[in-house]
């Protein structure tokens, strides 16, 4: 099968066919790679809801050189060879991913002080970098009680940016799914048929894979900052799941169980509820190492000195 050749902000990569414009960029790595917030690589037919990935096609292929119309979203379209892609090189993508960021939060709240999500939020990532300081609207922002969709489980719908992420782990990693999204347009939101309903033996992932703070773990609410634990590398021997995750310890006390994740802040792997909600102690588990959290984020800050760099840090300025 012979490779495809596309450009994205002038760096050539070459990738087989039917891989994404957003899976092209990530080849190359660095800021050529466009925000995704509801893609996610390890979710079958995810992407395409939230539209921050969208890019500009300033060539369609080597056989059709003229540019696509329309900013197209490069999680949900296919490279063809001789494309020519702009993504950070184009200021039309860039203020279009500030109006995207204004929109999507349009109804999320600004309580980052109080959010356990605060330091890996990618919206709060997405916003640092392409938000506005002042909002352009005076409207209400619609707002719900915080609720429990599982003993383990709150979903603040608040926070919720409809990226149908936890859908998709519904849907592709249990049997019965009982939550999903209930009405349409922006009367839109995630719920349970019957309250409490969730209770499989991997719910726990939807809290990994939401991208804001709309799905937190009970058990870790409020307990502290994230940037004030240190997430260590860890397994034990499970039958459910592969029992590798990342323990968040505070002093010799782990706080939170998660699953590992990626650069772009995905999970490497889902974890079952037995590890990541009830084996809370430190004889639970093997602890590998410190975890080189990739992304750039306040968890990453001060623990890690000594680890070698990912290619991922911030550029300083020349
Ligand atoms: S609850 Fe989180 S994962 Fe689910 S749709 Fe909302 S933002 Fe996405
Ligand atoms: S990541 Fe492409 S539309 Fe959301």
């Amino acid at each position: 099968m012979s490779l495809l050749k596309v450009t994205i902000d002038n760096i050539e990569v070459e990738v087989e066919p039917g891989t994404t414009i957003l899976n092209a960029a990530r080849k190359i790595g660095g800021s050529v790679v466009p925000p995704a917030m509801c893609y996610y690589s390890k979710l079958e037919g995810s992407g395409g809801y939230c539209r921050s990935c969208l890019v500009k096609i300033s060539q369609s292929s080597a056989k059709d050189t003229r540019p696509m119309p329309k900013l197209v979203p490069s999680c949900r379209t296919a490279v063809q060879d001789g494309m020519v892609v702009l993504n950070t090189t184009s200021p039309e993508v860039m203020e279009n991913r500030r109006a995207i960021t204004e929109f999507l939060l349009l109804n999320h709240p600004l309580d980052c002080p109080v959010c356990d999500q605060a330091g890996e939020c990618h919206l709060q990532d997405l916003s640092y970098e392409h938000g506005l300081e002042e909002t352009n609207t005076i409207e209400e922002r619609r707002t719900f009680e915080p609720i429990d969709i599982g003993e383990l489980i709150k979903l603040n719908m608040n926070r919720c940016i409809l990226c149908y992420r936890c859908v998709k782990v519904a849907d592709q990693l249990t049997d019965k799914r009982v939550h999903g999204v209930l009405n349409r347009g922006d009367h839109s939101e995630i719920s349970t048929y019957i309250l409490n309903a969730v209770d499989n033996d991997f719910s726990g992932n939807m809290i990994d894979v939401c991208p804001v703070g709309a799905l937190t773990d009970r058990t870790f609410r409020f307990k502290s900052r994230v940037w004030f634990t240190k997430p260590m590398d860890a397994h034990r021997d499970c039958n459910t799941c592969s029992g590798k995750t990342v323990v968040w310890l505070k002093g010799e006390e782990i706080l939170r169980v998660t699953g590992r994740k990626d650069t772009y802040g995905e999970l490497e792997e889902f974890i079952c509820n037995e590890c990541r909600f009830h084996k809370k102690k430190v004889s639970d588990w093997v602890i590998e190492g410190p975890r080189n959290i990739k992304r750039n984020s306040v968890i990453s800050q001060n623990h890690y000195q000594n680890l070698k760099p990912t290619g991922d840090e911030p550029q300083k300025p020349e």
